[in-house]
């Protein structure tokens, strides 16, 4: 059973295999048997509003806003929600028909009753569900002269997570996620009519919930935020850029959001045009379904840790080239050279490598696939949802080309009078003394300097290319940004460390 299947809750399309032939709005439409209305019309690419409803779980019917009409061939219309009303043979839907959208103005305009309407402070404008919504559906001011009720602005829920009670619709959307797919029970409403609440259950800890940070992405309102992007960037002036988040071996399909270059800061520090403003899982059937886990949230902490970004030789500072060049001097020059390969190369990296040193593999040169990181203290090892015990992106395309580094990896490497270590993740202390020691990398580490030369690498957040999840399923990831320095592409790399002609070893900024 697929990761999907395992967690699906109880909101997923049934195939079976029998369809019932049925109309929205007079467009003919098949659905399988014991699908919704508004999960057919999904699939029939119709979008039915909806606040409560989420494709991945369970359905509450309780904001009422994707009400539908039903045409009858005798008697007065009903009118019912699209989100639990199971299609039947024949059903005549209509979805814009004058009663729906009256009854669509009149349920914004309750849900909005107690709304602060607060747009211009929020954080979720510009991708707010509600917002949206009232453009399209409502339009206009609330009609009550009552006052509305106030609650607290910014309630710490976790850590992690402030709520804005004023702006929550009491759609519950956030409490099923605990319940049905994080499984840690941690939120719940408390109270009741328009004095409801959500509220962290007392039993629970929502601090331990790893998979917490998806409520603020499924919640359709601004009422839950993150506390590290508070009042970042606003979502307009940023754009996503697909990737792959390298955090473990389950290789969930992410968002890197990332300041728009027409919108680039040029009175404050450049370094924030370049910055991580937040991450957001990409949906991905396949690998991650709509969620990711909060260390996929945290790849900022990953990604922007301090660069190495000037090439050393014997620890003094050289040209880029000048490093390359003696490298592979070194690795030509060697009686035994063994490598340790980056287990966060792409697929594209490893095959460049395998194939710059095909010749010498097996016979001067031994290559071991090594993990760059391990897990982290107090890290969750491995769940029955997403997180692997693999903290690898690509281990498992590496370990196809290249046997595992062994446990004991100085035995491994005693006969080397060379070693060329890609990434990270071995110390000095496991390399044979006396070897001659070349290192290539994208961050800055004490051992950068006591290699005999050290390259600096492009990161993922520079480059373009695969990885193969721990279940075989490749996804690509995009550059988002330029190299800030002149770093080589380890894709173009291999070929002159071995001594092949290669025109773009070099990835200079702004490149
Ligand atoms: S906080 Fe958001 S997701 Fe949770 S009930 Fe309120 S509106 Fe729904
Ligand atoms: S489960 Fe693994 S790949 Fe997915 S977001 Fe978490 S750390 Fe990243
Ligand atoms: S989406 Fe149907 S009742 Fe909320």
């Amino acid at each position: 059973m697929s990761h999907a299947d395992r967690k699906r809750g109880n909101n997923e399309p049934v195939d079976t295999g029998k369809t019932i032939a049925f109309s929205i709005n007079g467009v003919p439409c098949t659905a399988f048997k014991g699908e919704t209305v508004i999960q057919a019309a999904r699939r029939a690419g119709m979008d039915i509003p909806h606040f409560c409803w989420h494709p991945d779980l369970s359905v509450p019917g309780n904001c009422r806003i994707c009400m539908v009409e039903v045409e009858q061939d005798k008697g007065d219309p009903w009118f019912d929600i699209g989100c639990n009303m199971p299609v039947t043979e024949g059903m005549r839907v209509l979805t814009e028909s004058d009663t729906v959208k009256k009854l669509r103005r009149e349920t914004m305009q309750f849900i909005t009753l107690n709304h602060p309407v607060d747009c211009g402070i929020c954080n979720k404008a510009g991708e707010c569900i509600l917002q949206d919504y009232h453009y399209e559906h409502n339009g206009r001011a609330s009609l009550s002269i009552d006052r509305k009720n106030h609650a607290t602005k910014f309630y710490p829920l976790s850590d992690r997570i402030m709520l804005d009670n004023e702006r929550c619709i009491m759609c519950t959307r956030c409490v099923r996620f605990t319940h049905e797919v994080s499984e840690s029970h941690a939120l719940a409403a408390v109270h009741r009519g328009d004095h409801a609440l959500i509220r962290p259950a007392e039993d629970a800890n929502f601090n331990e919930d790893a998979y917490s940070d998806n409520v603020i992405d499924i919640c359709p309102v601004g009422a839950l935020l993150s506390r590290q992007n508070l009042d970042h960037a606003r979502v307009w002036y940023t754009r996503a850029t697909p990737s792959v988040c390298p955090g473990c071996s389950r290789g969930c399909s992410i968002n890197i959001w990332h300041r728009k270059p027409e919108w680039a800061l040029k009175a404050l520090d450049p370094q924030l045009n370049t910055r991580i403003e937040r991450v957001t899982p990409l949906e991905n059937p396949a690998v991650n379904d709509m969620w990711i886990c909060n260390k996929g949230r945290d790849l900022a902490q990953l990604f922007e840790r301090p660069r190495a970004m000037q090439a050393l030789v014997q620890g003094m500072p050289v040209e880029l080239d000048v490093a390359i060049d003696r490298a592979s001097a070194l690795l030509r020059g060697a009686r035994r050279v063994v490598a340790l390969v980056s287990s966060w190369g792409s697929n594209e990296e490893l095959a460049a490598f395998h194939g710059a040193f095909a010749d010498r593999l097996g016979a001067s040169m031994g290559a071991y696939a090594k993990p760059d990181q391990l897990p982290l203290p107090g890290e969750v090892l491995e769940d029955a949802l997403l997180i692997k015990a693999d903290k690898n992106p690509n281990l498992t395309a590496a370990t196809a080309r290249f046997p595992l580094l062994p446990a004991d990896a100085a035995a491994a490497l005693t006969d080397s009078d060379v070693v060329l270590v890609w990434g990270e993740g071995v110390a000095d202390d496991v390399l044979p003394p006396g070897a001659t020691v070349i290192r290539l990398d994208g961050y800055a580490f004490a051992h950068n300097a006591t290699a005999h030369v050290f390259i600096p690498l492009s990161i993922q957040t520079e480059r373009s290319g695969h990885y193969t999840n721990f279940a075989g399923t490749v996804t690509p990831f995009t550059a988002c940004f330029p190299p800030k320095a002149p770093v080589a592409h380890a894709e173009q790399l291999f070929a002159r460390l071995a001594g092949h002609p290669a025109p773009r070893a070099l990835a200079g900024a702004g490149a």
